[in-house]
């Protein structure tokens, strides 16, 4: 079986550079807080090797040889063929001779239908990618595999990363897994349960600093300048080259054929960055005919990107005090706005933000349809109800909401939103009226049967047909 490594039978390893997405600056190698030294901005990573006298061609391999060779490694147990994420290896950095990565079979993640949630926004059909059935309940693992991977073959031995939730939960795991330590900065009291006690069971060191998210990041910028610590957040090129495979296994999914819309929840815009990438990459190796559109859609309280859009043509983005209860999206100074912004510009997608009314009501549709995720997952289907409202979207186009954590990360919200306080001294707390009907409170019953089949009779009468 092949390893990620080594050359298949079949393709050669791809050549990767780093190159600067302001002054175009390319290097092999990124300092450790992975900044151009000349301009200070972002690196992202690229292909030379792709170009050959035909045109361009990942390890040599045409679109189909692409797509078959893909197809085949489904059938084979060797560890990077199971990975979700390392299967599609031609489109990766490698891993040099000897390095073997470290992966817990991340990606893979299904794609289902939502039919509830179509007729609920007036969409003929709807689909949901769900990210959160990756090993630590998060799209973070698809980046973790490859950038924790790399931290190794660097011979680090600590990993950090700020985070509201999902990274350190992430990182946490696959730094255990590859003999690392960890170091994990999160703004206390802003992060669910779920997500905290997932970095402590997996061992990292884990400091609730008295800031938000924003000032974490600031935080543990000095400290990878002083320290040696492989830095893990998504100015991390190589991990936003893993979670660009989701893009690609849902084109996979989807017999190759885009769909007319893919909409991604936005927070530091790591990921509608990868995802875009994806795109663009699949695109020029011939892998699909034409883009999907791509669209970010952003909570109101926590918008700045939506807001550099909307007000100053995404030239320049004013960092904000960020506050939202979908807290993986409570940032206010996104570090990859710049490329979020160039793949919905190259994709014709657009910017969205919704009301946390929205969203609490839009993640109780997702639940209803069997499927569930948190809160910042489901601003995709608020986004996508206003952009059907707007006439962005139309009710025949196929849509794929990327849904990006499990619903168990945050049942803290999920049961306040049923039982009906989550609002409570809120300034939403007037519109939790319109919840109501969405609303599922446990109930407590005498230990009868008849109590409970009067309980039912209730429902059947309530909800006919249902
Ligand atoms: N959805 C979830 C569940 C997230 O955890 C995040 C980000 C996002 C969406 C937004 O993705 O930042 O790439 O735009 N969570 C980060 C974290 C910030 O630290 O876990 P993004």
């Amino acid at each position: 079986m092949t390893h990620p490594t080594l050359p298949d039978t079949k393709t050669e390893a791809p050549i990767c550079r780093l190159r600067c997405i302001n002054c175009s600056a390319v290097a092999d190698r990124a300092d450790q807080d992975f900044r151009c030294s000349s301009c200070g901005d972002l690196f992202e990573v690229f292909y030379p090797g792709w170009q050959t006298r035909q045109g361009l061609k990942a390890a040599g391999l045409d679109a189909q040889s692409l797509k078959q060779l893909w197809r085949d490694r489904k059938s084979s147990l060797a560890p990077a063929d199971t990975s979700g994420v390392w299967r599609f290896r031609e489109l990766l950095p490698s891993l040099r001779s000897g390095n073997e990565p470290i992966t817990l079979r991340e990606g893979n993640t299904p794609l289902y239908e939502l039919p509830r949630c179509a007729r609920a926004t007036g969409m003929q059909s709807l689909q949901a990618k769900h990210q959160g059935m990756n090993p630590t309940a998060s799209f973070k693992d698809t980046g973790m595999t490859t950038a924790a991977s790399f931290a190794r073959q660097e011979g680090f031995r600590w990993v950090a990363c700020a985070s509201t939730g999902n990274t350190s939960a992430s990182m946490a795991a696959y730094a255990a897994r590859g003999g690392m330590r960890s170091l994990v900065l999160i703004p206390e009291g802003k992060i669910s349960w779920g997500k905290l006690s997932q970095s402590l069971d997996y061992g990292a060191v884990t400091c609730q600093l008295r800031t938000d998210f924003d000032g974490c990041v600031k935080v543990l910028n000095e400290l990878v300048r002083r320290k040696p610590i492989y830095l893990l957040n998504s100015v991390n090129p190589y991990r936003l080259e893993g979670q660009k495979t989701a893009a690609i296994e849902l084109l996979e999914e989807l017999d190759w054929q885009p769909p007319d819309h893919i909409i991604v929840p936005g927070g530091n815009l790591g990921n509608s960055s990868a995802l875009g990438k994806a795109l663009l990459e699949m695109k020029d190796l011939g892998l699909i005919a034409r883009l999907p559109k791509l669209s970010v859609i952003q909570a109101e309280g926590a918008n700045p990107f939506y807001r550099s859009i909307r007000e100053q043509g995404g030239k320049t983005l004013s960092p904000m005090q960020a506050d939202t209860m979908a807290t993986a999206i409570r940032i206010g100074n996104p570090a990859s706005w710049k490329k979020a912004r160039k793949v919905v510009e190259a994709t014709e997608g657009t910017v969205e933000q919704v009301s946390e009314v929205e969203i609490a009501s839009a993640k109780a549709e997702i639940g209803a349809d069997g499927i569930g995720c948190e809160p910042a997952s489901a601003v995709t289907l608020a986004g996508l109800k206003k952009l059907v409202r707007q006439g962005f979207a139309k009710p025949n186009e196929a849509v794929v909401l990327i849904l990006t954590g499990h619903a168990l990360k945050d049942p803290e919200f999920t049961l306040k939103f049923h039982r009906g306080d989550l609002f409570s001294g809120t300034a939403d707390e007037k519109h939790a009226a319109l919840l109501a009907p969405q609303q599922r409170a446990p109930l407590v019953l005498d230990a009868t049967a008849e109590a409970v089949a009067k309980t039912l009779d209730e429902f059947d009468r309530e909800v006919p047909g249902e």
